[in-house]
């Protein structure tokens, strides 16, 4: 009886102190989150941090007008005319690795390729490239210290960051004052433009700091996530060359890789990438199993019972992307790395709206989950119509899963183009970025 009561005192203890250590870890966690956000933007800056969501800040509560703006920036009608420089600056970035003579560090050359997408593509900023490079070695760093502790100290991480920050947006500042003056030569809007247009549309002109801030939380968005499921493609091409042979065979029968690869110059459309659905259940089964993000937060807004639990209305709650992609009883054989699973004979993925959730879910999904996901398609195509790739060391590196999923070592692949001419950079799609980008 003794032992019995000594047992149940023990447990209710363990219980006791699980539940404040999850307490603990979720507000430590929130808290690091919101010091993020604070941390990209200027103290003058007026537009809301969010609540309840990892989250864009420049959005900050669901209602903002500037949801409106966003369903623009990433509609159908948008994503077409950013398409053809998207396959221009993913073609030019696999030439440069195929002219490599060493292997390269397929993380962290994923990073600038999506920091260059997000410049040229997404800003339309024409920043030359040596800039460029610089730019992106000053960015890293901002990121790098996002997460430090608020101690303004000489060498300190969070002194790094702000100092980052102050560089990054005097070079956006100079980037955007150049792009109001000069709007020749586009031949499309980008999502800048959008944003810039549909404020005033909407009676809330922008100020300089707000564009500023809110250019870095765009690029923010989209670098890190599109950069890790970039490196999880290429990795799992490489695991399983009867997929990526299946693949060319898609892009064969539809008339896309042709022998000697593919000789089309930004000239892909939305179209056809849909007509391709062996390529959409390779990317989708990448994002089931390497999901970039692992959760978000969400704050209740209503008390609701969970498996007979009551969780109070206030509460912050944390949902789990990857565990839900491990438990959903819809996936069989969790673990292995299938892309027919969401074929048309199995579609695993169409019973229950919860089950894959690699953007999030409800309200607050990725606003940029298309634009992720024709980048990532682009890339598969131009990966299997133009290159050969083989890893170079003799095991695939360990995963690791923070800040945001990655190999551990950025996974060494040397590239080799299929046709020897084409490990040249153009100089036509220089030319063509630099006056159209
Ligand atoms: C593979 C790449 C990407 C992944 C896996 C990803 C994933 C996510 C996730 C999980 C969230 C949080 C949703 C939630 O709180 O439930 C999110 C939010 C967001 N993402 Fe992405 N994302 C990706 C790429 C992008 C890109 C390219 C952009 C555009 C520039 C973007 C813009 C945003 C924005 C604006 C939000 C905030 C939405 C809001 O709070 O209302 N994301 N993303």
């Amino acid at each position: 009886m003794l032992f019995e009561g000594l047992e149940l005192v023990s447990a209710l203890a363990t219980l006791a102190a699980c539940l404040v250590s999850v307490t603990l870890l979720l507000a430590v966690s929130q808290q690091l989150w919101q010091l993020r956000w604070a941390a990209t933007r200027d103290k003058s800056c007026k537009l809301p941090i969010p609540k309840g969501s990892m989250g864009f800040p420049l959005i900050g509560e669901t209602g903002h007008w500037l949801l409106q703006v966003f369903s623009k920036i990433f509609s159908h009608e948008a994503l077409e005319s950013y398409l053809p420089k998207i396959q221009l600056v993913i073609q030019d970035t696999l030439r440069a690795w195929s002219s490599h003579p060493e292997a390269i560090n397929v993380y962290q050359e994923a990073q600038k390729l999506t920091f260059r997408m997000a410049i040229r593509v997404l800003l339309g900023f024409s920043i030359p490239e040596e800039d460029l490079g610089h730019l992106f070695e000053v960015y890293q760093q901002f990121v790098e210290n996002v997460f430090s502790l608020p101690v303004d100290l000489p060498f300190s991480g969070y002194r790094r960051g702000i100092q980052a920050r102050q560089i990054l947006q005097k070079s956006l500042e100079k980037a955007i004052r150049e792009k109001l003056q000069c709007t020749q030569g586009k031949d499309y809007s980008d999502a800048l433009d959008i944003l810039i247009e549909s404020s005033k549309e909407h009676g809330k002109e922008m100020t300089m700091q707000e564009l500023k801030d809110g250019t870095l939380e765009l690029i923010f968005a989209a670098y890190a996530t599109t950069a890790s499921a970039s490196t999880s493609l290429i990795m799992q091409l490489l695991k399983h060359p009867a997929v990526l042979e299946k693949l060319r065979e898609e892009l064969r029968a539809q008339g896309i890789l042709h022998s000697g690869g593919c000789p089309c110059e930004g000239t892909l459309r939305l179209d056809t990438l849909s007509g391709l659905h062996y390529l959409d259940c390779v990317i989708k089964e990448v994002m089931r199993l390497f999901t970039p993000v692992s959760g978000g937060y969400r704050t209740v807004l209503q008390t609701f019972e969970l498996d007979g639990f009551q969780i109070p209305k206030g509460w912050s709650v944390m949902y789990s992307i990857r565990d839900t992609h491990d438990t959903a009883p819809v996936f069989k054989d969790v673990n292995v790395f299938d892309p027919d699973r969401f074929g048309q004979a199995r579609s695993e993925d169409k019973d229950g709206r919860f089950h894959y959730l690699p953007f999030g879910g409800g309200v607050r999904t990725c606003l940029g989950k298309h634009l992720a996901k024709l980048f990532l398609k682009v890339l598969a195509v131009e990966l299997a119509s133009t290159s050969r790739f083989e890893l170079a060391t003799r095991t695939f590196p360990r995963i690791t899963l923070v800040p945001v999923l990655h190999p551990v070592d950025g996974l060494s692949v040397k590239f080799f183009g299929l046709d020897s001419n084409q490990n040249k950079i153009l100089p036509e799609t220089e030319a063509m970025l630099s006056t159209t980008v």
